[in-house]
């Protein structure tokens, strides 16, 4: 009896975790504007917004890394031989200091890949 109750619950559990990923693949780019808070403390992303400890982000897809006038970028990143796109920016995101040895950025990475996803969704939005 107890077992046949607990077999019925089974496809219920299976298909809420199906649903669960299905979720995590689809990048939300809401989702990425809170997720964003975390970069927002040293990074703007509006045309023509200020740089602060970190370079203003408006115009990021097709940019070459480094290349923001005015901004006062580590050796590291202005020899970085990078054009910023959505594959680059997960890279780096996910581990900076690894991705891009003695870069400047104070930032340990997005460890889980559906919260980089939703970022850079965001990103593509908030930056053109
Ligand atoms: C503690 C401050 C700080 C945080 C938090 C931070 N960054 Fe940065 N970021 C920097 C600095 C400083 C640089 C410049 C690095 C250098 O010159 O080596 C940088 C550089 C970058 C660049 C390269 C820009 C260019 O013009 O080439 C990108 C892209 C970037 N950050 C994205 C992000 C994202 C996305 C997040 C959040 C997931 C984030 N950053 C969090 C400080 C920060």
């Amino acid at each position: 009896m107890r077992l046949r109750l607990l077999a019925g619950w089974f496809p219920v559990v299976l298909a809420s975790l199906v649903v669960d990923a299905r979720a995590d693949d689809v990048a939300d780019p809401m989702k990425g504007k809170r997720l964003f808070a975390q970069c927002g403390a040293c990074h703007t992303t509006a045309d023509g917004g200020p740089s602060s400890v970190g370079p203003n982000l408006y115009g990021l897809f097709g940019r070459k890394a480094g290349s923001l006038p005015g901004f006062a970028y580590s050796e590291a990143m202005q020899k970085a031989d990078i054009i910023w796109d959505e594959r680059k920016l997960n890279e780096y995101i996910t581990l900076p200091a690894a991705f891009i040895a003695n870069n400047k950025m104070v930032f340990p990475g997005v460890p889980k890949p559906a919260d980089r996803a939703a970022i850079i969704a965001y990103l593509k939005e908030a930056t053109r």
